[in-house]
C-alpha cells in the first residue's frame, strides 16, 4: 500500500547504536539498566531523571479546557461501537473525536453515486452524546481512495468530482463539525513537483489551485467550521522536514495572499520515540511563523512510536513519555495552538500496531492510556504539560 512506502520512507531512522560502555542506570528504584540499552535515546538521561507526577486524576479534557486547550482523540466506528467500557474512558478523556477513517473517501463512497454515512453518523451522535466536539478528517487526500476513482474519474471530471465531494460532506455534517481537514499531506518534497506539493490525481487533473479550490468549497457550505490544511514530517531537524516546513509555509502564506478561506494548520505528530534530531528552536521558530501568517495551530495525530525502542515496558513508557513531554513544551508554548488530539487513546486500539510494528511481536505502546485502559505514563506527561500551558 502506498502508504505504508510513505511512512517506512518518512520514518527512516538512522540509530546509531552507539555506546557499549556496560554502565548501569537507575531507572526508578529498583531495575538496573545496561547502557547500552538506551544509550541512542533522545534525553535518555534526562528521561530517566524526569518526574512525571501530577496531582489528581483530573480527565485530560478539563486539564485542557481549563488552559483554554482542547484535547481529543481519534476514534474508530469497531472499536466504540463495540467496546463500553472504551467507550466510557474515550468520553472521560476526550472533549473532542475525530473519525480515524469513517469520513475518508474510500469508507464514504462504495461507489461513484452512493454516499453511505452511516458509520460517521453514528460517531457524529455518539461525539454529541457525550459533550465531545467533533472534527473531520478529511476531504481531499491522495490516499485511501475507493477502487472506482481510477477508473472513473478524469481530468475533464475531477473538478466536478472534488466540488460535489466536499459540498456534500461538508453539507451533511452542516453545525456539527469544529474543524475539518480540508486538505490532507499536500506537500512532499520528495516528490520532485514544483512548490513541493505532493503527486495526487487532483494535481495531475486540475493543478496547484486544486487546494485553494478545496477550500473555498468548504467555506460555502460550511461556514462556520475551522478549515485546515493538516501535514506530517514536519517536526524535525532533518533536511527531509526542513523542506517540507519550507514548503508549507510558502503553500500557507500563497493561500493567505490570495484570501483563501483557511483558518489552522494541522500538524500530525507521529512522532518516533528513538529519533533524537529534535530541535526545539526551529521547531518553535515554524510555529511562530505560522501563528504570524494569522492562523491557528493544531496537533491533530499525536502518539509516540516506540517500535524501535527496547523491549523493557517501564523504560519504553518513559522514553514515549519524555517524548509527550518534549514536544508538547515546544508546541503549548506557542498560545496559536488550540487543540491538542492523539491518534487513538488507548494501546489497545491503535494503528502502531499495524504500521509500525515491533519486531519482537510485542504489543506497542504509543498512546495515553494501556490495552486495559490505565492511564500510563505518557498520559502524566500530556497532564502535566496542559497543567504548565500558558492560558489561552
Ligand atoms: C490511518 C489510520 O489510523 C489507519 O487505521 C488506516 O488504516 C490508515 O490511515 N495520516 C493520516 C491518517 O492523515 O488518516 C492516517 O490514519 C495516519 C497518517
Amino acid at each position: 500500500m502506498a502508504y505504508k512506502r510513505l511512512i517506512s520512507r518518512r520514518h527512516i531512522m538512522r540509530l546509531g547504536l552507539a555506546t557499549l560502555s556496560g554502565i548501569g542506570v537507575v531507572l526508578g528504584a529498583k531495575k538496573i539498566y545496561p547502557r547500552q540499552q538506551i544509550s541512542s535515546f533522545s534525553n535518555q538521561e534526562k528521561n530517566l531523571r524526569r518526574d512525571f507526577t501530577v496531582s489528581g486524576k483530573t480527565p485530560l479534557r478539563n486539564r485542557a479546557a481549563s488552559k483554554g486547550l482542547i484535547y481529543g482523540a481519534a476514534g474508530n466506528y469497531p472499536a466504540l461501537s463495540s467496546d463500553e467500557a472504551f467507550k466510557k474512558r474515550f468520553a472521560q478523556e476526550c472533549g473532542i473525536l475525530v473519525p480515524e477513517n469513517e469520513l475518508k473517501w474510500d469508507t464514504l463512497r462504495p461507489t461513484p453515486y452512493i454516499f453511505d454515512f452511516s458509520k460517521g453518523d453514528w460517531l457524529a451522535q455518539f461525539a454529541q452524546r457525550n459533550n465531545m466536539l467533533f472534527r473531520g478528517h478529511n476531504l481531499v487526500w491522495n490516499q485511501f481512495m475507493p477502487e472506482w476513482f481510477k477508473e472513473v474519474v478524469n481530468r475533464q471530471n475531477a473538478e466536478k468530482f472534488l466540488v460535489e465531494h466536499i459540498t456534500t460532506v461538508t453539507k451533511h455534517y452542516v453545525g456539527q463539525m469544529h474543524s475539518w481537514d480540508v486538505v490532507n499531506e499536500g506537500i512532499d518534497p520528495n516528490h520532485g513537483n514544483p512548490d513541493g506539493l505532493a503527486n495526487s490525481p487532483w494535481l495531475d487533473f486540475l493543478g496547484a489551485d486544486y487546494i485553494e479550490l478545496a477550500f473555498r468549497v468548504a467555506a460555502q457550505s460550511d461556514p462556520k467550521a475551522l478549515l485546515v490544511y493538516n501535514e506530517g514530517g514536519l517536526k524535525y531537524d532533518t533536511p527531509e522536514h526542513e523542506a517540507r516546513r519550507t514548503a508549507v509555509l510558502k503553500l500557507l502564506e500563497h493561500l493567505k495572499s490570495r484570501g483563501t478561506p483557511i483558518h489552522a494548520l494541522g500538524m500530525e505528530s507521529h512522532i518516533l520515540a528513538h529519533e533524537t534530531r529534535f530541535n526545539p528552536k526551529k521547531l518553535r521558530t515554524f510555529l511562530s511563523d505560522v501563528a504570524s501568517l494569522g492562523l491557528k495551530i493544531m496537533i491533530t495525530e499525536l502518539d509516540v512510536i516506540d517500535q524501535k525502542l527496547p523491549a523493557d515496558p517501564t523504560l519504553r513508557d518513559r522514553i514515549v513519555a519524555g517524548a509527550y513531554q518534549d514536544f508538547l513544551s515546544v508546541v503549548l508554548d506557542e498560545k496559536a495552538t488550540i487543540a491538542v488530539l492523539t491518534w487513538g487513546l488507548s494501546d489497545r486500539y491503535t494503528w502502531i500496531s499495524r504500521f509500525n510494528s515491533r519486531s519482537d511481536a510485542a504489543t506497542v505502546r504509543p498512546l495515553p492510556l494501556d490495552s486495559d485502559f490505565k492511564p500510563k505514563l505518557g498520559w502524566n506527561a500530556i497532564a502535566s504539560s496542559f497543567d504548565k500551558a500558558p492560558k489561552r
